[in-house]
Order: structure tokens, then sequence, then C-alpha cells
């Protein structure tokens, strides 16, 4: 496994992201919304780098299944526990691939009516994306199209808990734990 980015490299820029959005949402109340199960440590680190009022909700979704690649179906597992009527929202993603997971996320989410809805994600492959008129408004770094896990992202469930991100390499596919 090769490290692609580090967990210092992380920390600044959710600082960076942390205060942009503190900018644009210290008067807003806003929700975020965390797409589990990828985004749960970037948004624990995220939110707690911010000082102002928010609230924090989550959904369930799942793109990938356990392979590689998306699969272009989005399911939802869980949906989220309160309303977001009038609300500022802030989905927070741990990576925008081919803008499938959020294509559909945005849309389902725009149909509640939300006073706005912003989208911050700390990967994006932008040179995959299937759905073009989705992209992030707050984005931690661009990263080519590689397998990466780490920092919430995983492989088969795996490596979600390394605190770094590193690009999954073949040899890795032969780790005993990943057997079927
Ligand atoms: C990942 C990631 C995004 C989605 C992005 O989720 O967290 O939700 O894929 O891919 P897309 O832009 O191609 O749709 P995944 O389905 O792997 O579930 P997980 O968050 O539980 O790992």
């Amino acid at each position: 496994m090769k490290t692609l980015i580090s967990e210092f490299a992380i920390k600044e820029k959710v600082e960076e992201l942390a205060q942009q959005l503190s900018i644009d949402y210290k008067q807003k109340n806003p929700v975020l919304i965390g797409v589990l199960k990828g985004s749960f440590i970037f948004l624990s680190d995220l939110a707690r780098a911010m000082d102002f009022p928010l609230q924090l909700d989550f959904m369930s979704v799942s793109s990938y299944g356990d392979d590689t690649k998306s699969s272009g179906i989005v399911r939802i597992i869980k949906d989220l526990d309160d309303t977001i009527t009038d609300r500022h929202v802030v989905i927070v993603e741990d990576i925008l691939d081919t803008g499938l997971t959020l294509g559909y996320l945005v849309e389902m989410l725009g149909a509640r009516k939300p006073a706005s809805i912003r989208i911050c994600t700390l990967l994006s492959k932008n040179h995959n994306r299937k759905t073009v008129h989705i992209s992030a408004d707050y984005v931690g770094f661009e990263i080519e199209d590689k397998f990466v896990v780490g920092y919430g992202l995983d492989y088969r469930g795996y490596f979600r808990n390394l605190p770094n991100i590193a690009e999954l390499e073949e040899e890795d596919l032969a780790l005993g734990f990943l057997a079927d």
C-alpha cells in the first residue's frame, strides 16, 4: 500500500475546509449530512473543527457493494432522522467519483425543499464523472483514478481505520484477511 495523502496533510486540509464552511455558515445554523459509512471519520474531524451552532444527521447509502468499481445503483439503507425543509444543508462525503451517489442524493434531498444544499467532499476523482451536473462546492483533494482506502474509505469493509489515505495495490489484494 502506498500513502497518497498523509495524516498531517489531511489534518491541514480539514482545518482549511472547516474555516471556509465557518465563513459561509456561521449565521445559518446548518445541518451537516454525513453519507455513511465512508464519511464518518472526515465528518467527525470536520465538525469538531467548527465552533458555531450546527446539527448533524446521517444517511446510509451504498453504490459500490464490495467491488472496486461503482455499480451505478444507489441503495438507501438509512434515511435522515429529521426534516431538512428550509434548512441549510451540507452533504459531507469522503469521495466524489462517478457522481452517481451524489447526483441521486442531491435530487432526492432537493425535493424536500431545503433552504440551500451544497456538497463538501474530501476527495474528488474528476475524470470519472458520469453525472455531469454534479460538482462539489468544497473539495479537499482532487485525485487520479486510483482505488484509495483509509480515513473512512474501505475495500471490502477493511482499511477505514487507516489514519492516512493510501492507494490499494495489486499485492494488497493477496492479504489473508481479504480472502473470500
Ligand atoms: C462511496 C463513497 C461515496 C460513493 C462515491 O461509497 O462514500 O458515497 O462511493 O462514488 P460515486 O461518485 O461513484 O457514486 P460506498 O458505496 O463505497 O459506501 P461506503 O461509504 O459505505 O464505503
